[in-house]
């Protein structure tokens, strides 16, 4: 089974599973990536859409749904106090629920649904799955102010436990820019991320750093992982 199919069966499988809380919810909040693409597929090719209000993480989620459907209610996070559940997908995972996001830079506003969740569930295939206790893989992603950028580079490379890569555009010269108009500078980790929550409010507290990718595992209710041959689920006691 190839990663495409994995990607679409555990998202079959959570749709499937989250039915009757989608059915008694009335705003939904939807990340961004190829593999949440295949939950949006399915809960937009459904009857449980209708009426509900979908609050999107980011542009390219915006054309994904708009393309399925041209009448359904989207609003921004900035109109919604509360949203019922939020599904997306993750670039790493530990055994205790502790996640790094933001491979397609949408992680400011998936994280801003995410704390105004009632329910998270994040999809992912086994290469995401790191099986220890500690986030090491990949690289956690920050995003800054372009008004701060010289001296947070500076600040950063100065850190022992990470080696600052500003993040390039691949049709652009220089960094690419943000759905919200920021950079966005990708920390390759020198060491295991042993605290995530403690890390993730250490690199906030520098000025000009507006939010990053970690996700610790408060935000984190339940993760389905594909394999090729079963789906595991990690689950928070909720
Ligand atoms: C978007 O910025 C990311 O947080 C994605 O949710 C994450 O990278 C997972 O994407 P894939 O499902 O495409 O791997």
């Amino acid at each position: 089974m190839n990663i495409e199919a994995i990607k679409e069966r555990v998202s079959v499988k959570a749709f499937n599973d989250l039915t009757s809380l989608i059915e008694e919810s009335r705003i939904i909040g939807l990340g961004t990536g190829s593999t949440v693409k295949y939950f949006i597929r399915e809960f937009l090719r459904s009857r449980l859409c209708r009426g509900k209000i979908i609050v999107v993480s980011s542009i390219d989620t915006l054309l994904f749904v708009r393309k399925y459907s041209k009448d359904l209610c989207l609003a921004d996070i900035s109109s919604v106090e509360i949203v019922d559940i939020y599904v997306d997908g993750a670039d790493e995972v530990s055994s205790n629920r502790d996640l790094v996001k933001g491979r397609g830079a949408a992680f400011l506003r998936e994280k801003m649904i995410a704390l105004r969740a009632q329910y998270r569930v994040y999809l992912v295939d086994y290469s995401k799955y790191n099986e220890k206790n500690y986030l090491y893989k990949k690289p956690v992603p920050v995003e800054v102010t372009i008004h701060a950028l010289p001296w947070i580079l500076e600040k950063l490379s100065l850190n022992d436990q990470f080696k600052p890569v500003l993040r390039m555009g691949k049709a652009k010269d220089g960094p690419i820019i943000s759905d919200n108009g920021n950079v966005i500078i990708d920390l390759y980790p020198l060491k295991p991320i042993e605290k995530p929550d403690e890390v993730d409010k250490r690199l906030r507290l520098i000025n000009g750093v507006i939010e990053t990718g970690i996700f610790p595992r408060d935000l984190v209710d339940r993760v389905y992982i594909g394999y090729e041959d079963r789906i595991k689920v990690l689950k928070g006691t909720r």
